[in-house]
């Protein structure tokens, strides 16, 4: 038996105007994604490695949502909805891509961002059972605003009414359409060219496809699933809870993983971040896209890290910035008011307290004192400092890059160190200290009388 293909059209071309930003509703993001890629990243699960295609339906000017959607899936194809004229209406707009024909035809809304690839498989699983057309139903909290599911005396699913166009006994359903729809790719055109636009909103209601498919004799089935999984995101509120959802279950698939948080509640994960076993997380911890953790790791509190890769066994904060390009090697301590940028930490190397690491190479077991700072940025150009293994930095010092520290060596404190310093050899970039005996009472003694200080 060969596999069946599938056609996933995705529905962007909302104005989303209830977001009340300039940037298009579908490129907000939950747990470091945008809701757009989150969409096309479980269809593209969904579909596996068998491909299948994905159209992607726009509204006109919507540039900047068509190059993220191609950011994350580079074979996506892409269709303008010139008028909103309502959910079928958006569909029909990649016509082209129906009419080449697919054995499942799978409609998703780019702004319901929690959508699994379990659940698109179980709708095209009801087709390949036989149904003309499967949807998804759940039963949310409040069910205003949403298409009710009309079931005969049979339990059967025979119609979707929206709610503008439902009678009172309609509306008391509490099984509402989650949007998303399955159809066979057989009939699916023909379908979606039989929705009138007879209705409250005078748009072409893509949940029509329910009652015509019965009337053509297709079977129609609704799965369900639970609300978390379907909550829309139409404003900002509904933005948050959508970020709650993702983040219990990232926090959930932590836990169960192995990690160990204390306050899980206080710790923002993004959909890409990556915890090993017997990592400890303590409270009020951020992390951005594009983070791993080694086994054993520890990230103390208040810490925000992004685009970092922290070593088995290392310890990061209470405090500490980990920012792209940070490398921590195993055993690394990076301590409170610790900023790292483009800088790998070999083993066991330390920066403990207060200092900014950019663009550099930080040898085994070196030690970085407080206050140190790499001077990476002369206004034009980034340069590199690379310090030898086992050399240790004193506090409060500026390495001016281009720089290279050999290993072993060390820089006293307070130094600006300009020129390289070679391995096992002392550096000191400071004035020398004087002491002039006796000095302050003479001062003092000049100040009170009121005159001039020599
Ligand atoms: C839709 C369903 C409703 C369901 C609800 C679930 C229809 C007619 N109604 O209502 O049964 O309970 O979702 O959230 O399908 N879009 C376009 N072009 C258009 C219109 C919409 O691309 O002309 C896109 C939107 O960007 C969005 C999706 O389709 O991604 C859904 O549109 P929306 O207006 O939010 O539909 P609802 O009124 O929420
Ligand atoms: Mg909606």
């Amino acid at each position: 038996m060969t596999a069946r293909t599938c056609l996933t059209i995705v529905l962007a071309a909302g104005e989303g105007t209830r977001m009340r930003t300039s940037r298009p509703k579908v490129l907000h993001a939950i747990g470091g994604e945008t809701l757009i890629a989150r969409v096309l990243a479980a269809a593209a699960a969904a579909n596996g490695a068998g491909g299948g295609s994905v159209a992607v339906v726009v509204g006109p000017g919507q540039d900047a949502v068509v190059a993220a959607a191609i950011a994350v899936m580079p074979g996506a194809e892409f269709y303008v909805q010139h008028e909103r004229r309502g959910t079928a209406h958006a569909v029909l707009a990649a016509r082209p891509a129906l009419s080449r024909g697919a054995d499942d035809v799978l409609v998703a809304f780019a702004d319901t961002p929690l959508i699994t690839p379990q659940t698109l498989r179980r709708l095209r699983g009801a087709l390949a059972a036989g149904a003309g057309v499967a949807v998804l139903g759940f039963r949310p909290a409040n069910p205003a605003g949403y298409g009710r599911l009309i079931a005969d005396a049979d339990g059967r699913l025979v119609a979707i009414r929206e709610e503008k166009d439902a009678c009172p006994a309609e509306r008391a359903i509490t099984l509402c359409n989650a949007g998303l729809m399955a159809l066979s790719g057989n009939a699916a055109l023909a379908i979606l060219e039989r929705i009138g636009d007879d209705n409250a909103k005078r748009e072409f209601y893509l949940t029509d496809a329910v009652a015509i498919a019965r009337a053509i004799g297709l079977e129609t089935v609704a799965l369900e699933t639970d609300e978390d999984e379907v909550r829309g995101v139409n404003n900002q509120a509904q933005l948050a809870e959508a970020e709650a959802v993702l983040q219990r279950r990232l926090r959930a698939a932590a836990q169960e993983a192995g990690v160990t948080m204390v306050a899980p509640d206080t710790v923002y994960l993004c959909a890409d971040t990556r915890l090993g076993r017997d990592v400890t997380v303590e409270p009020y911890v951020v992390f951005g896209p594009g983070v791993t953790v080694e086994a054993g790791a520890v990230i103390r509190s208040f810490s925000h890290l992004e685009g970092a890769h922290v070593g088995p066994g290392a310890r990061v904060g209470p405090y500490a910035r980990l920012r792209p390009g940070a490398r921590l090697d195993a055993d690394v301590h990076v301590g409170n008011f610790v900023e790292i940028k483009e800088a790998r930490l070999e083993a066991g190397a330390k920066a403990n307290h207060l200092a900014y690491i950019g663009d550099a190479r930080v040898g085994e077991g070196a030690n970085i004192g407080a206050g140190t700072i790499t001077c990476n940025y002369d206004g034009v150009t980034k340069h590199l400092t690379e310090i030898g293994k086992g050399a240790f930095i004193g506090s409060n010092s500026a390495l001016v890059a281009p720089l290279k520290i050999g290993e072993g060596a060390y820089v006293a404190s307070g130094s600006v160190i300009t020129r390289d310093v070679p391995a096992d050899s002392l550096a000191f970039g400071r004035a020398r200290q004087a002491n002039k005996e006796g000095f302050a009472t003479r001062l003092r003694a000049l100040l009170r009388a009121g005159k001039k200080a020599p």
